[in-house]
């Protein structure tokens, strides 16, 4: 699934696809490069999905925990502050990861053995001066 936005106010239909999905898929793995807008997608979603949270990039506890309309937890993760794989470990990620809530991580790539089989993978890229194309990938 491709889709080419060009303003902010393009992600909406973006978001409705994804959420669609996180009734299968509980992992929504965020790649693009620094300032693609990943953390702006995980915003929009977050409004989609009813999240009244101010969703912001975690800085220094690594997850942020929001509620969703039915009040059910929703992480959001962001592995690019995350030095190795035994950080995320030690912080328990693993019951997170597994918890059956929803789960959104930002720079999932940097540390894919601690991503489940089972994910939607999401790529934003850059395209031409201004238009971004984000991509959707279901895994397992
Ligand atoms: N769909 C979009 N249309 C127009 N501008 C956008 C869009 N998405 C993000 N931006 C703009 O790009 C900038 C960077 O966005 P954002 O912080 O979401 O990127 P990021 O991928 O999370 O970056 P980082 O890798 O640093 O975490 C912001 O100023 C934002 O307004
Ligand atoms: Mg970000």
């Amino acid at each position: 699934m491709k889709f080419v936005v060009h303003t902010v106010g393009d992600l909406r239909p973006v978001s409705e696809a994804i959420k669609k999905k996180t009734e299968a898929y509980k992992i929504i793995c965020l790649d693009g490069d620094l300032g693609a807008g990943k953390t702006t997608l995980v915003k929009d979603l977050g409004e989609a999905l009813g999240i009244s949270d101010h969703i912001s990039s975690p800085t220094f506890s690594i997850i942020n925990e929001y509620e969703d309309a039915d009040r059910k937890p929703v992480y959001h993760f962001d592995f690019y502050r995350l030095k190795d794989e035994e950080e995320a470990l030690d912080i328990g990620i693993e019951e997170y990861l597994y918890s059956g809530n929803l789960c959104i991580i930002e720079w999932a790539s940097m540390f894919p053995g601690l991503i489940p089989p089972k994910h939607l993978e999401i790529n934003i890229n850059l395209v031409g001066e201004r238009n971004r194309e984000i991509t959707l990938v279901e895994h397992g």
